[in-house]
């Protein structure tokens, strides 16, 4: 199978990226050290982790939004993603900021735009996923009188909007209700049919068990394993992700 991202033993140090904790000499602040693994083309790949373990540096490092220290990434084959390559992308970030005064339709376009989307076909699209999410009836509401569950699902909506080849997401289910958690599960399963990679991290165990290919566990930073779920029900058919992280994470934690 064709690798999407490589990552090959990334380290990002935070102190190295504040300034007035590098002069008076501070400790180490680790968010990741010697992370390696690979995603293959049209896998679900999820990260797992206690807070603070890891996963939206990872994120941020292979989407470029921060340079790790040391190590490789190679993502669609190439070093690190550019320019057009971003036309390909979905990203949800952890935590969305919108301009609140802003109409619901007016940032999906905007959005559009940023993917260059042909006019022609951009509200039509916008439609189509605003259905999907159930926010169809809220498309000229401001996003200030928006849940935050419905922010959430904002965020999905312009993260799918350009039909990405690569979409990241992370923490894709917080503050959805059991409905929303559904229609985007349906959402991601449907991408993958037609061939996304998706790349999420999450908190939600049941999740990953039901749809990931592959699973990376963190803890403290550190890579602790990547698990091939299909290999795994092959060998056990009572196999409990959320067991299993639990006992790890105790393990790790008494060592
Ligand atoms: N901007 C920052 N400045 C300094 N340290 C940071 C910064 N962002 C994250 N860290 C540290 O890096 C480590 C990893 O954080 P990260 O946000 O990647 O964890 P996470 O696994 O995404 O956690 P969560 O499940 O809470 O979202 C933590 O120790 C955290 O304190
Ligand atoms: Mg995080």
């Amino acid at each position: 199978m064709k690798k999407i991202i490589s990552v090959k033993d990334i380290s990002l140090d935070y102190k190295e990226r504040d300034i007035f904790k590098k002069m008076k000499g501070s400790n180490k602040s680790i968010g990741i050290e010697n992370i390696s693994f690979d995603v293959e083309e049209g896998n679900i790949f999820s990260i797992i982790g206690l807070n603070g373990s890891g996963k939206t540096s990872t994120l941020k490092c292979i989407l470029g939004l921060m340079k790790p220290d040391k190590g490789e990434i190679e993502v669609f084959g190439k070093k690190g993603l550019r320019g057009k390559d971003f036309e390909k992308v979905g990203y949800l970030p952890e935590i969305s900021y919108y301009p609140k005064s802003m109409k619901l339709i007016d940032l999906m376009r905007y959005y559009g735009e940023l993917y260059n989307i042909p006019k022609n076909k951009l509200d039509k699209k916008i439609d189509i996923i605003l259905t999907k999410l159930d926010l169809i009836s809220r498309k000229k509401d401001r996003l200030e009188k928006f849940s935050k569950g419905m922010l959430q699902k904002v965020g999905i909506a312009q993260a799918i909007l350009n039909d990405p080849k690569l979409l990241f997401l992370d923490e894709p289910m917080s503050g959805l209700d059991p409905l929303a958690r559904e229609m985007v599960i349906e959402i991601i399963l449907e991408l993958k049919s037609k061939g996304t990679t998706i790349f999420f991290n999450t908190h939600i165990l049941e999740d990953v068990a039901n749809i990931a290919d592959k699973v990376a566990i963190i803890n403290k930073g550190k890579l602790v394993e990547v698990l091939d779920m299909k290999k795994i029900e092959l060998k056990q058919d009572n196999f409990l992700l959320k067991d299993y992280f639990i006992k790890t994470m105790i393990e790790l934690r008494t060592n």
